[in-house]
């Protein structure tokens, strides 16, 4: 059993949303809707677009916020010859805090293989930063019966070869494929077997403080009205949140749910 319950982590993953303007305004908004008391019960990170990056981080600094700035994606290497891509260290310079790497949109529209993720989750720990590593079945996985097959295959890539260290402070994101954005969630029930048999995994590969340690979050649609049940499972420690993190009211009540049991 854990000696120190890990605190939750509730991340707002704006994917393409929000031009920088906007994004100010909703940061703004939403520290008017949490307390101190919030943050002493949960984190809660913010992963914007990277054009909006340095306008949130600002803010950020300039009003004393609590929220940690995060980011969406990044490249595996820190500088170099790669149109288009972002370094991890750009993002640690701009206090990015924790990077959301393979996310199953950028698995499956991106190309992103498990090599691929493994070699961004290297970068990330050497920019200093946390990965919040994304892992989850497609419909026809879980129809089939393979949903542990294919998510403890995508763990097992993610912690390969890393320091127990590494292993510990790492973000795992359950997220199931067919409950992202379509407002279908996992039940509560099923969304923890997933976490909990994560967790084994890490304990197999990592041991059991590793496997204490370590944070998982489930995301797939979760809203202010399910984040209650979802948060009371003894294996998920936080919630990764998608459309529902784009309207303050609505997140602020995602990180508030310890009050509305
Ligand atoms: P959703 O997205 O909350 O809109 O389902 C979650 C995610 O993709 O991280």
């Amino acid at each position: 059993m854990p000696v120190e319950k890990r605190k939750p982590l509730i991340s707002g993953n704006w994917k393409m949303h929000h031009n920088h303007f906007e994004a100010i305004q909703c940061v703004q908004k939403l520290s008017y809707m949490v307390s101190k008391e919030d943050f002493e019960s949960v984190d809660v990170s913010i992963h914007p677009p990277f054009t909006d990056i340095r306008s949130v981080q600002t803010v950020i600094e300039s009003d004393d916020m609590r929220f940690i700035l995060g980011a969406q994606n990044c490249h595996f290497e820190e500088m170099g010859a790669f149109t288009g891509e972002v370094s991890p260290a750009f993002l640690a310079k701009l206090s990015v805090g924790y990077v959301i790497v393979g996310h199953s949109e950028r698995r499956e529209l991106f190309g992103e293989t498990d090599e691929v993720v493994a070699k961004k989750i290297s970068a990330v720990f050497t920019a200093g930063m946390t990965p919040i590593v994304c892992v989850g079945e497609t419909l026809e996985e879980r129809e089939q019966g393979c949903t542990e097959d294919k998510v403890l295959s995508q763990v097992r890539a993610a912690v390969a070869k890393r320091s127990p260290e590494q292993v510990g402070s790492m973000v795992i994101a359950y997220e199931p494929i067919w409950a992202i954005g379509t407002g279908k969630t996992a039940t509560a029930g099923d969304a923890q077997s997933v976490c909990s048999a994560i967790r084994r995994e890490v304990i197999v590969s990592s041991g059991n403080d590793v496997g204490d340690k370590v944070r998982i979050q489930y995301g797939g649609s979760v809203k202010a009205g399910n984040a209650a049940e979802i948060m009371a499972q003894p294996d998920i420690d936080g919630a990764l949140v998608g459309g529902a993190s784009l309207d303050p009211e609505e997140f602020s009540r995602i990180i508030q749910y310890r009050l509305h049991n």
